[in-house]
């Protein structure tokens, strides 16, 4: 195991992710972890993230010191480099020029541990403000690039590494062999992380924890409780029953399809509850999107109370809350971006205890376990689908006339891109109705009426993502039909913004 220390940066779950990539489990931790508690996880390897900060701030996010005497591993990345430049007696000045995109370095040496074997010159992606003017004693510098007169260091007796750049993201050209120079030449650790053996002490795990109570699952017609569903009816049969709320917020004819696939495919027990009514009113006259991704989580816990009631003697209550949703609704460090509905909404006064058997996974690490399960394919590689659903997707105040005009939208865009064959190719797509109004002209007459947004966007994990560079004739023929379909819409406009500095949905 490899843990990786959280310094703030948005990036930090990507080297998580990359070293899960290589088979090595890997996982986020806060930065004021202890050395003694590192030395009880006694990871092969310690990764300080990059952050937001200068390491000269006010209250700068700092490290036990004594994780460095602890004897294993460390590489620092950007910010991480700079704290450990900083508390080994090395210099960090503010950069002359602040750096943020593509650079070039200059590798030093190619027998270094990290570089080893790759080319002298290479492409990195930096961002930082602040920089390593001076290397620590014991340390030398391996890299470096106009704008950085050090871009790496090592010290290989004590094995310290440190790469200014990005070493994570795809920008940068070898980051990947970077990152695995350092997890298995200089961690020495095994790729022995699987998901089969995932599988097996999930299943393990859930049984202990359940022992012969009964479980409630909270279907949400997506790919993650839809999985979840799938693993807990493994572990525990029919210990498992779950509650398919259908809060009015789902796409057109979504709810039958959850049903004949679970219910009638899988054998879940499943309870169908219409609320959509429920949730309408509770959303009448609010406007603000947290309020609203509030509301929604709220009241899908408390259709979930009521429904519990009625059933006796449940314990525990599952969800398919997704690694990403615990870290961006907001770590210790990470700055809370848009609370997820699975984290946000859930009342202090919870009569369940939670089973959250997902929240160390990637979503493509959710949908690879859905295969493994035996679940179909088109199931599996659904695209995601937000917890308070349409209700986001209608900005400003939810009304049933919107969440129509939205759905029958939806479907258009669902049909035309499957036609096109994209639809394995874009990762995410759906239409928004943003509230405002426009002139147009249809006919001979003057139209004052809605206008549809369309986004489609690729992505990995939904955390970063660019919008999809789809045919202008697919964009057509869905604006098209949009207009001529949908009652009250006449203009559609595509979103040309990637993920940041816009999030995938819009509120
Ligand atoms: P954002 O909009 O944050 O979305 O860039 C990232 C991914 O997460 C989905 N999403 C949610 N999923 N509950 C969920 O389960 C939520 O409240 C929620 N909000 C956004 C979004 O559709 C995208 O795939």
């Amino acid at each position: 195991k490899i843990i990786v220390l959280d310094y703030g940066s948005q990036y930090n779950q990507l080297i998580t992710r990359r070293i899960r990539e290589f088979g090595i489990y890997s996982e986020l931790k806060p930065h004021t972890i202890s050395a003694a508690e590192v030395k009880a996880i006694a990871p092969k390897g310690i990764i300080f993230s990059g952050g937001p900060n200068s390491v000269y701030d006010d209250g700068a996010f700092g490290v036990d010191p004594e994780i460095f005497e602890l004897g294993i591993p460390i590489l620092g990345v950007c910010y991480g480099m700079q704290l450990m430049a900083q508390v080994l007696g090395g210099v960090v000045e503010p950069a002359d020029n602040r750096e943020y995109g593509k650079a070039d370095i200059d590798v030093y040496d190619r027998d270094a541990k990290l570089f080893k074997d790759l080319p002298q010159e290479q492409t990195v992606w930096m961002s930082h403000g602040d920089l390593v003017r001076e290397v620590p004693a014991g340390f030398r510098a391996t890299a470096t690039s106009p704008n950085c007169p050090i871009a790496a260091m090592d010290d290989d007796d004590r094995k310290f590494y440190g790469v200014q750049f990005h070493a994570e993201v795809q920008h940068t050209q070898y980051g990947h062999e970077i990152l695995r120079h350092f997890a298995f030449d200089v961690c020495n650790a095994e790729a022995n992380w699987s998901m089969d053996d995932f599988i097996d002490t999930q299943i393990q795990a859930i049984r202990e924890q359940v022992g012969d109570k009964r479980v409630l699952l909270g279907l949400s017609g997506g790919v993650d409780s839809s999985v979840v569903g799938v693993l807990l009816h493994k572990a525990i049969g029919n210990q498992l029953t779950s509650i398919f709320v259908d809060h009015g917020l789902l796409r057109k004819n979504e709810a039958d399809q959850v049903m004949e696939s679970l219910e009638g495919k899988f054998g879940l027990n499943i309870i169908k509850v219409d609320a959509q009514d429920r949730f309408l009113s509770k959303l009448k006259g609010v406007t603000d999107p947290e309020q609203k991704r509030k509301i929604i989580g709220k009241e899908f816990i408390e259709v979930f109370n009521d429904e519990a009631a009625k059933l006796n003697g449940i314990d525990f209550l599952a969800q398919g809350t997704l690694y990403t949703d615990v870290v961006e609704s907001g770590t210790d460090t990470a700055q809370t971006i848009k609370s997820h509905h699975n984290v946000g909404g859930l009342p202090e006064d919870l009569k369940f205890q939670l089973i959250e058997p997902l929240n160390k996974l990637f979503k493509d690490e959710a949908r690879e376990l859905g295969e493994k399960l035996g679940m179909p394919h088109e199931l599996v590689w659904r695209q995601p689908f937000p917890g308070p659903g349409l209700g986001i997707r209608v900005i400003g105040e939810v009304t049933e006339d919107k969440l129509e005009i939205v759905r029958d939208s939806d479907l258009i865009l669902r049909e035309e891109i499957a036609k096109a064959g994209l639809d394995q190719d874009v990762w995410q797509y759906f239409t928004v109705l943003p509230g405002f109004k426009s002139v147009g002209v249809m006919g001979d007459g003057r139209t004052y009426d809605y206008t549809i947004a369309i986004r489609a966007i690729t992505s990995i994990d939904g955390m970063t993502a660019d919008f999809a560079r789809i045919d202008w004739e697919v964009l057509q023929k869905i604006s098209v039909r949009i207009v001529n379909e949908v009652g009250h819409i006449n203009r559609v406009v595509y979103d040309i913004t990637s993920k940041p500095p816009a999030t995938i949905e819009w509120e």
